[in-house]
């Protein structure tokens, strides 16, 4: 909803001057798969190895988020709409900050990836798609979940009674099931540095 008594105001620091200090560029590395894929896993190690490289960064996770900004949201296809809405505008905020932005949500649904794509300028936005297949996920099963899918106690689990739409185009695609961990965050660190982002 947007007012017409509200007005924009700008502001004396601009998001120029704050990529200057920082020595890097800001973006949004949108890290998208099933539950279990492995997005909190490769998303942590890779801040980790980017806070090394100081590289500034903030992790936004699924989990993590929905104790606060998204607690009260469900996993309906409306809840998960606004969560990814919430998130991306937050996401949105941290880039003007000029921090790399690590997000680990399973964003099911190519429309919300796509709106927060657009909110941000081109390029800085990078989809990582966790292509690990379900039944990979599903004998991982780190939080038991999907075994209390399967037996009908969570409703509206993403792979089993929820859709997962993957994405067609995205910038970067990691297989877990092949790969190690610290491989998949050095094909992330090249692909920051082919695009001169670090
Ligand atoms: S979404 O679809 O992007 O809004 O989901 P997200 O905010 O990333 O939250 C996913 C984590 O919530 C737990 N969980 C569920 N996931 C999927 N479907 C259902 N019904 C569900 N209920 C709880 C689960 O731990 C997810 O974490 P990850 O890290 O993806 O396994």
């Amino acid at each position: 909803m947007s007012d017409e008594n509200i007005v924009w105001h700008n502001y004396h620091v601009e998001k120029s001057a704050r990529v200057k200090q920082q020595g890097h560029k800001p973006c949004i590395l949108w890290f998208t798969g099933l539950s279990g894929s492995g997005k909190s896993t490769v998303a942590n190690a890779l801040e980790t190895a980017l806070h090394e490289m100081g590289v500034h960064t903030y992790l936004l996770d699924g989990d993590n988020v929905r104790h606060g900004l998204c607690g009260d949201l469900g996993f309906t296809d409306e809840d998960r709409q606004e969560n990814i809405r919430r998130v991306g505008e937050v996401a949105k905020l941290m880039v003007d900050a000029g921090l790399v932005v690590l997000s680990a949500f399973i964003s099911p649904f190519q429309a919300e990836r796509k709106m927060v794509r657009e909110l941000v300028e081109d390029g800085e936005f990078i989809e990582v798609f966790l292509d690990t297949p379900l039944a990979v996920c599903e004998t991982r099963d780190p939080k038991g979940l999907y075994k209390k899918a399967r037996a009908g106690e969570i409703k509206n689990f993403t792979g089993i009674d929820s859709t997962y739409e993957a994405p067609e185009n995205a910038e970067i695609i990691l297989d877990t099931g092949a790969n190690s961990v610290a491989d998949s965050v050095n094909q992330i660190i090249a692909a920051l540095k082919q695009r001169q982002i670090i």
